[in-house]
């Protein structure tokens, strides 16, 4: 079944608002492992960077779209084919049959919709780790409100302009609705426009914790951004470092 996570439409517009932000927080953690499980892996945007210092990288994608895109690069990138591979699969099912130092989930964990999905997913992790390997992964806390569709950035390339609007609406079941929508100009003149609406699990951190021990994670490290500053209460952004238990 393919599981529509929201990036069919605009995947070949994903990269071009990359704030390269987190890449150097994830490749902290790459550095360390020999070999990096990458869920929800996208266009490749973490992998890439960390491939290129030699380490493996194994994607695990849903999004027939994202995956097209990470592929689309491979092909410009075949000295990296040895240190890069690419999975068809969901979080909560895939099955690589081997286990990894370490496992990364940047921007995926959100589209977890449910308890039943986060579960599934995070054993399924754990299925996948060495005996105290690693889970690094973050998760959106600011998603307890509606949001008005509301400029999120603008690139220009050339005679090009890239313009995108973000919002979001919560829904009854602990879901939230949000709207991307990219705007291409040339010229000045409007040539495309998408519109995306995808679900995005809400969930509290306290919610998580009691997760992730049920699934044989222990909470090693928290911070509140992408230049490692500890997690304080108000932060929207929560990334955890876990290991697997046993
Ligand atoms: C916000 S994007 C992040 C992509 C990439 N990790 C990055 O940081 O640029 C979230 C990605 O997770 C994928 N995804 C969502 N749910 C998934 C699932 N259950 N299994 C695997 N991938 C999933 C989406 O298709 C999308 O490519």
């Amino acid at each position: 079944m393919t599981y529509h996570t929201g990036y069919e439409k605009s995947a070949h517009l994903y990269d071009l608002f990359d704030t390269k932000e987190n890449i150097e927080f994830f490749l902290h953690y790459g550095s360390e492992a020999k070999e990096i499980l990458d869920i929800g892996a996208g266009t490749g945007r973490i992998a890439f960077p960390i491939a290129e210092k030699g380490v493996n990288v194994f994607c695990v994608e849903t999004s027939p779209a994202m995956r097209r895109q990470l592929l689309r690069k491979l092909s410009a990138r075949p000295d990296l084919l040895e240190h890069l591979c690419l999975v068809e699969g969901n979080a909560m099912s895939f099955d690589l049959g081997r286990t990894f130092p370490a496992a990364f989930l940047s921007g995926s964990f959100d589209h977890f919709l449910n308890d039943q999905e986060r579960s599934s997913s995070l054993l399924n992790i754990a299925r996948h780790l060495n005996p105290k390997g690693k889970l690094v992964f973050d998760v959106f806390l600011g998603f307890m409100k509606d949001t008005p569709l509301s400029p999120a950035g603008v690139v220009k390339k050339g005679n090009m302009e890239y313009r995108r609007f973000v919002g979001g609406k919560l829904l009854p079941d602990e879901t939230r609705e949000t709207i991307l929508v990219f705007e291409v100009y040339q010229s000045g003149k409007l040539i495309e426009r998408v519109e995306e609406r995808s679900l995005v699990g809400v969930i509290d951190r306290e919610k998580l914790h009691r997760l992730l021990g049920k699934t044989g994670f222990g909470v090693q490290r928290e911070f509140g951004d992408y230049d490692f500053a500890n997690f304080q209460n108000g932060h929207s952004l929560l990334i955890i470092e876990a290991v697997k238990k046993n």
